[in-house]
């Protein structure tokens, strides 16, 4: 068996709001159980962490994503057998093969979002790993909730605090809808789950913004037209630049978001390229706020 690397890495954060690289560890091979601390550190510091260079195999890259707690098995969709032998990777492409899309989300625009806050309970996290990229586009976004949160206006700040806001189930963020759902037209009809709008992270006890995805988003017990209001308030502020940092992709490429203080998203591309990648999520609990974490002198 391969004795676990103890290898002496590097965190280089971005410079931008979020975002780090992590040099100095090659993920082929098993890590002691001090690099994985730095490693989770790092990441809970970052919000989202890259792996350049890698060369990962699925066993690979399920053995780091367990380091951080269960998977998740990926939903079954477009490309992936019944007897597949790695349940927990989604392979994430535009690729067609004899005309069947051989993965998810396909070359448009995804919007941004948190993964799966529609669940009740919803992944700490997910592990993004690129096998082939396009020459442009299809950059992924990713950005900062807690510093949404902490620079939010005070008049928003506690407009917000004891709401709760449902979030849509019926569409993913490519807007399409999924199978099984039908189309609604207002908010309050929306099927999905429903969470506080601030939440504690469970580890870093800080703060964050809890938004998932704005379309028929709704804030439980207003009505409609002050719901819409206040989401279009918070979302103008959440997603602007000083809070963002993009992921240019190469091939090699592995990075993991903190999807419970992060939002993502991607760019489209050029249907003719192609752009493979396989993807893992770790699960999670159910979102809450701890009162406790609140200086009501803010
Ligand atoms: C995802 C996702 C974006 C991308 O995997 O959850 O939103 O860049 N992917 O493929
Ligand atoms: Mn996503």
């Amino acid at each position: 068996m391969d004795t676990p690397q103890r290898a002496n890495i590097s965190v280089i954060p971005t410079g931008a709001a979020l975002g780090a690289d992590v040099v100095g560890v090659g993920l082929a091979k098993p890590i002691s159980a001090e690099t994985f601390r730095q490693i989770e550190d790092a990441w809970h510091t970052h919000l989202v962490l890259r792996f350049r260079g890698q060369r990962l195999d699925d066993p690979a890259l399920l053995r780091f994503a367990r380091l951080f707690g269960e998977l998740d098995k990926a939903p079954i969709h477009a490309g992936r057998e019944v007897e597949d032998p790695f349940p927990e990777i989604t392979v994430m492409s535009n690729i067609r093969v004899d005309g069947k899309p051989i993965g998810n989300l396909g070359h448009y625009e995804a919007v941004w979002h948190t993964d799966m806050s529609y669940n009740e309970k919803c992944p700490i996290g997910s592990l993004l790993y690129s096998l082939e990229v396009p020459p442009q586009g299809g950059n992924t976004g990713f950005s900062n909730m807690y510093q949404a949160w902490d620079t939010l206006p005070a008049a928003l700040r506690r407009e917000i605090l004891g709401r709760f806001c449902r979030h849509d189930s019926s569409r993913n963020s490519a807007g399409e809808l999924r199978k099984g759902f039908s189309d609604i037209d207002d908010p309050r009809d929306a099927p999905g789950a429903i969470h506080p709008l601030l939440r504690t992270h469970p580890r870093t006890h800080r703060n964050c913004l809890f938004l998932g995805r704005r379309h028929n988003a709704y804030i439980m017990g207003l009505p409609l037209d002050e719901s819409e209001d206040l989401l279009n308030q918070l979302w103008a502020h959440a997603t602007q630049p000083c809070f963002e940092w993009y992921q240019v992709w190469k091939a090699g490429d592995l990075v993991m978001w903190d999807n419970r203080c992060a939002m993502h998203r991607r760019d489209a591309f050029d249907p003719d390229s192609r752009r493979l990648m396989h993807r893992t999520q770790v699960s999670g609990d159910k979102p809450y706020f701890d009162p406790k974490t609140l200086d009501l002198r803010a």
